[in-house]
């Protein structure tokens, strides 16, 4: 359509200009030309006759000036002569001159200028000249031409003008046309290309040229680096904090709905025999979360676990949440007892998790697991269409419990902005290949715009396992995975913690927090705290802690007595048989080294199997000398962080896997191979004998870097991103309308 009317306005323009500039223009020149040619020519014969005719009309030889004029009249310009005598009478004149004139009339009183008059006989160019003889006036010579062959010429020549403009005005719209679908296209493409960060490749058909594809990629690389430069600049100048992630999410959001799905819920309503409790659950993803969602006010969509969830919520299944100061609501979504033993116990829980965290337990997948989780999943896209109130929202997938859930999301709402955060570790393609699904696990999370890690490490590991597993296009320089004509950003967001944890709030002095634990657990003032939180799973390396107290007792006995350890385990998924074991297995072992270093009065070991609300937790973290982290494999853990945050007096040392993922955040932190027993006991050993100077410098850089690269920065650079995505898409929206209406344009 476009460009017809690119074609057809030019030419339409060009011939209105013709016809009503240039052709009246060219005719009104040529006119003046022919006249003054005329006039000229007029002059000359007038000046020929002069002479021989003023002899002729003094000696009134009446033939002889007949035959002059017929003679002169044969020129074909030349119409009529006449000769007027000086009373104005017509004294002669050839036949042809015309009727309505005689020597009084107007028209031939003029002798400085020609006339041009229209008459019966035609469009004629009349001029009167003085005729004398010998210096004396005898009257005037009218010479009359014949201008009609002016009246032809300039017929011919305007026809010439205008099909001349025609001509070229159809040929400059060709041009344009060509021109603009070339440039134009190529501009699409090359944009398109820059926007989906495929560079200016696409540009190809226009740089055809290879000797000019490196500047095109260097073009790339420069937009790329602007790119990250900006981001670079715009996290690094903020200081992130609750106020200021909801300042973002008003600028860079404003008014877009934002819904968080994950199976875990934040606050589980549980029926207590005369009451309702309200707890928050031991969960990394909840810890994370939880804070973000009190700064954006949105919908959490989770599994309803809690006993008393049911009479919580309202006809919509709706609870505003946290309960003291409601900020955001949770819509509960119900499972029945065989959904949530396939999809979260089985196919999640004894498949996924393991499966991930490669920490020695054997996978399991049933193919009745993997239909209950292909159904929740679908459950939960519905949920999550119902309360999606716009065509767009952002939505944030949270974990492996969720795999296929940005597929399907993305088919109903295809310009949704779908976030995935993958909590755990993922593994390299020949572990991850193990998986049944596995095609489909990848193809479902491909339907997210984002799909999130903590490390860059898992990043690599996901798109190996993408190269291996599925046909897509896969571009490592830009992190992008093409699949069915959508991209995915894989990016790496360590998590992080609050800043500072609001559970801080409410704690005692340190000082009254080392006694008031000691009093808890009656352990002697004197003696050492080491502490441990956890939930009761296998890839904590509980048992490996374990066994490194035990090799410290063997190795220096003087820390019998001097040393005990409080390991806070929540009981999790206790119905799987492998957390049943390992639970046996954690109680067994301490119930060992108890039996082996304790005396009365002294427990080496203190497990506490039971749930703790944060606050408490914090109390722990703020009484020990030293907190243990000892995963086998973890996404981040963030134990680590919190316990960190917690010190306040720049006290405490914290000993740390290199298997967790805060590892490469934390290098300041004692960081050990949970599986070398004798150098972890050795970690316990300089921890409870470390300096508190060396301690202050340890724990004080740490607090500085998890103080900057707090939650609320997580969440913010991950909605950033998905703001500039969406920026992007709107751009590219526009983009591909103006190129299908220049298709259906049918060029
Ligand atoms: C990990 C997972 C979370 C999960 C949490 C607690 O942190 O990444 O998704 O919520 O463990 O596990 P649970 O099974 O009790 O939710």
């Amino acid at each position: 359509m476009k460009l017809t009317l690119r074609f057809v306005l030019p030419l339409a323009f060009v011939l209105a200009l013709v016809a009503y500039g240039v052709v009246p223009l060219v005719d009104a020149m040529t006119l003046r030309w022919f006249v003054r040619d005329l006039d000229i020519r007029s002059q000359l014969v007038s000046n020929t006759m002069q002479d021989p005719l003023g002899v002729m009309v003094r000696a009134k030889s009446d033939a002889r000036i007949k035959s002059y004029f017929d003679r002169a009249i044969q020129d074909e310009r030349l119409y009529a002569i006449g000769i007027c005598d000086t009373a104005g009478k017509l004294l002669y004149k050839t036949n042809t001159f015309p009727k309505s004139l005689d020597c009084r009339s107007p028209e031939l009183q003029d002798m400085t200028k020609s006339q041009k008059l229209q008459l019966p006989e035609g469009s004629l160019h009349v001029m009167t000249q003085p005729l004398d003889a010998d210096g004396v006036l005898i009257g005037k010579l009218v010479l009359i031409h014949d201008m009609s062959f002016i009246d032809r010429r300039s017929d011919s020549t305007r026809r010439y003008v205008f099909y001349f403009f025609i001509g070229l005005a159809t040929l400059i719209s060709f041009i344009t046309v060509f021109v603009a679908r070339l440039s134009y296209h190529g501009l699409i493409e090359g944009m398109r290309a820059l926007l989906r960060g495929e560079g200016l490749q696409k540009l190809n058909f226009k740089i055809k040229t290879p000797e000019l594809r490196p500047l095109a990629k260097d073009i790339r690389a420069l937009v790329r680096d602007l790119e990250q430069d900006r981001r670079a600049k715009d996290e690094g100048q903020i200081s992130w904090n609750a106020k200021q992630l909801k300042t973002i999410l008003n600028r860079d959001l404003a008014g877009d709905e934002v819904l968080i799905v994950s199976n875990r819920e934040p606050y589980i309503h549980i029926k207590r025999k005369d009451r309702i409790d309200i707890q928050m659950p031991a969960s990394g993803l909840v810890t994370a979360l939880e804070p973000i969602m009190r700064a954006c006010s949105g919908t959490w969509i989770a599994h309803g676990s809690g006993s008393a969830d049911r009479e919580a919520v309202d006809k919509k299944d709706h609870v505003r949440v946290p309960p003291d100061n409601p900020s955001y609501q949770i819509r509960r979504v119900w499972l029945t007892p065989e959904e949530e033993a396939g999809y979260y116990y089985g196919f999640s829980n004894e498949g996924l998790w393991p499966l991930c965290h490669i920490a020695h337990t054997r996978p399991t997948f049933r193919t009745s697991d993997w239909k209950q989780y292909v159904e929740v999943n679908q459950k939960f896209a519905r949920a999550v269409i119902e309360e999606a109130k716009t065509e767009d929202p952002v939505i944030l997938v949270q974990d492996y419990h969720f795999a296929l859930l940005p597929q399907l999301i993305r088919e109903k709402l295809p310009n949704a902005t779908i976030i995935t955060f993958w909590h755990i570790p993922w593994p390299n393609p020949e572990s991850f290949g193990i998986c049944p699904w596995r095609e489909e696990i990848i193809a479902g999370l491909l339907g997210s715009s984002i799909i999130g890690f903590h490390t860059q490490f898992h990043c690599n590991n996901f798109i190996d396992s993408v190269d291996r597993f599925l046909e897509t296009r896969i571009d490592r320089e830009s992190s992008t995975v093409s699949y069915g004509g959508k991209l995915t950003a894989v990016k790496n967001y360590p998590i992080s913690i609050e800043w500072l944890p609001r559970w801080l709030q409410k704690q005692m002095s340190i000082a009254e927090c080392r006694s008031h634990i000691r009093e808890l657990n009656g352990i002697a003032p004197d003696c050492k705290i080491g502490i441990g939180v956890d939930r009761l799973d296998y890839t904590k390396g509980i048992l490996e802690r374990f066994a490194a107290i035990e090799r410290l007792f063997e190795l220096n006995p003087d820390y019998i007595g001097h040393f005990s350890f409080v390991q806070i385990a929540a009981p999790s998924r206790s119905s799987i048989e492998q957390y049943k074991y390992f639970n046996e297995q954690v109680h067994a072992t301490a119930e060992r080294i108890n039996q082996r270093f304790g005396k009365t009065g002294y427990k080496p070991i203190h497990l506490k199997v039971e749930h703790h609300e944060p606050d408490q937790v914090f109390e722990y973290y703020r009484g020990a000398d030293v907190c243990v982290v000892t995963s086998l494999h973890d996404g981040m853990n963030l134990v680590a962080k919190e316990f960190v945050a917690a010190r306040d007096d720049e006290q405490g040392v914290l000993i740390l896997s290199q298997f967790a993922g805060a590892s490469r955040e934390l290098p300041e932190a004692l960081v050990v191979n949970p599986y070398n027993t004798d150098q972890c006991a050795a970690a316990l050993h300089v921890a409870l004998s470390m300096p508190v100077n060396e301690q202050r410098d340890r724990i004080r850089s740490m607090r500085a870097l998890i103080q900057e690269f707090n939650v609320f920065r997580w969440a913010g650079r991950m909605l950033m991103d998905a703001a500039r995505m969406r920026q992007r898409q709107r751009l590219m929206g526009k983009i591909s309308g103006s190129e299908s209406t220049l298709r259906e344009g049918g060029v």
